[in-house]
């Protein structure tokens, strides 16, 4: 790139671009190889995790849950949840029934910016003015309902319904909360209203509601996963291998492990394999030194990497003739639905291509361009897909078990037309002969998975009298 004007390189034909587009993308391949050695470290992290003595300095906190049952199908009754953390915010109304059957009703509530970077206070006031206004319209206002709260973000928690929030992690940082218990904080400000009733059975991580819903139906379902605004998974660890859990019931052998493998990487472990574009993306973050891997995979990055490798091609005059735009040089303006809407075009057709590049003000592009928008785009998703993968096959090994069934959600899985594919066949290249897997799209994870934690701690409450 260096030896070219970018005048010159535009007046290169199609091919010479596009190998060196091939070249400039080959930093976003991993290797078998590094994929290997991801496994290594990633496996090096859990266990610094989850070991006393080395958890207060390890990145990936494999905090315990408190979780050890998982739903047998016999829970019922009315639930409400709260779910924030993902793109939306939303109160849920949940009815279990018989069959694995499920009523649920709900509702998204805007998270304006302001709160979302202002004070805790204003945050859970926000919240409990939604509940008591979804309250008001399903006509529960006036019951005491069990409510599940969702809460995806990395929580010490010291019991099922206490957790102190360990750190913000994607495009919330509320002053206050830190260190806090975050069930008293929400308890709190539903009592400064005085209007509503409600009974915490459960705080919960995304990850967790999402194996629970699956588990509800699939009683191999081991393993939560989200990739969506942000990227993390949990999983059934044996109680002798989770040292910071005080087990209490003998009988139960296993406990759920929310992983935070989102900070894995923060320590450096991820260098071998970053670029200059996770570096930038990184700088420019509201949490610059944090959550390495999770900026490599979630949604809330996956286009703006993109979109920096496009400029930089774009400024060098491979792309669109060295001509840019103001919308592709803005961050945050090439959305990661766009990666999953260019790469759902049929090979050699570039309808959905031609369309992005149209809302980008890039209306001069050639099909050669085309064809390298498509092609940086499938470096990026396949790399996160890769990562991903070797995350999920490093927990399937650990935990030895002859089949897992994983449970997902996150817009990235579901909205991606290649990702669920590049996972299956690159777990199946990395898991121990003989053991089996499958990849299980969870049904509103955080919802559902809400309501089904409560239900099995109230199940327990009966079971043991209390
Ligand atoms: C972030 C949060 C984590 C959550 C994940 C997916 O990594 O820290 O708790 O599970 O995003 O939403």
């Amino acid at each position: 790139l260096t030896t070219h004007s970018p005048q010159q390189i535009a007046l290169l034909s199609a091919a010479e671009k596009s190998k060196m587009v091939h070249e400039l993308c080959q930093q976003l391949l991993l290797t078998d190889e590094q994929v290997q050695e991801l496994c290594y470290r990633i496996l090096h992290e859990l266990r610094r995790g989850l070991a006393k003595d080395t958890h207060p300095k390890a990145n990936v906190k494999c905090f315990v849950t408190y979780v050890q049952d998982l739903p047998n199908g016999n829970e019922r009754g009315k639930f409400l949840a709260l779910d924030l953390g993902g793109t939306n915010f939303r109160v849920l109304l949940i009815h279990l029934q018989e069959n694995n059957d499920f009523q649920m009703e709900s509702r998204i509530y805007a998270i304006p910016q302001h709160i979302m970077i202002g004070s805790g206070t204003q945050l859970f006031d926000h919240i409990a003015e939604c509940l008591s206004n979804f309250m008001a319209e399903h006509n529960v206002y006036k019951e005491r309902l069990p409510l599940g709260f969702t809460f995806s973000f990395p929580l010490r928690q010291l019991g099922l319904t206490k957790g102190l929030l360990e750190t913000w992690t994607k495009g919330f940082n509320c002053a206050g909360v830190v260190n806090e218990d975050v069930v008293q904080l929400l308890k709190d400000a539903i009592a400064r209203r005085g209007d509503v009733q409600i009974d915490v059975c459960a705080i919960l991580n995304d990850t967790t509601g999402t194996l629970m819903s699956c588990a509800w139906k699939n009683h191999n379902c081991k393993i939560g996963l989200i990739v969506g605004t942000g990227a993390n998974a949990c999983y059934m660890e044996r109680v002798e291998e989770a040292e910071l859990f005080a087990a209490e019931d003998p009988r139960k052998k296993h406990v759920l492990i929310n992983t935070e493998w989102g900070a894995f990487g923060d320590n450096g472990a991820l260098d071998f394999v970053r670029t200059e574009f996770d570096r930038d993306i990184d700088v420019h973050s509201i949490n610059p030194g944090k959550q390495t891997f999770e900026k490599m995979i979630s949604g809330m990055y996956m286009g703006e990497l993109v979109r920096l490798v496009l400029v930089k091609m774009t400024q060098a005059g491979i792309l669109f003739n060295g001509q840019d735009s103001e919308v592709l040089n803005t961050r945050g303006l090439f959305f990661t639905k766009y990666v999953s809407e260019i790469e759902a075009d049929e090979p050699g057709n570039f309808t959905n291509c031609r369309l992005v590049l149209e809302e980008l003000g890039l209306t001069n592009a050639t099909d050669g361009d085309c064809a390298n928008v498509r092609y940086i785009c499938e470096c990026v998703s396949k790399r996160a897909a890769h990562l991903v993968s070797a995350g999920i096959a490093t927990l399937i090994n650990k935990m030895d078990e002859p089949t897992v069934t994983v449970g997902v959600d996150g817009s990235v899985y579901r909205f991606h037309p290649k990702f669920h594919n590049l996972m299956v066949e690159k777990i199946s290249q990395l898991i121990k002969p003989g053991i089996t897997f499958d990849l299980m799209l969870s049904e509103d994870g955080s919802g559902r998975g809400a309501a089904l934690v409560a239900a099995v701690a109230c199940r327990e409450d009966i079971l043991n009298g209390k």
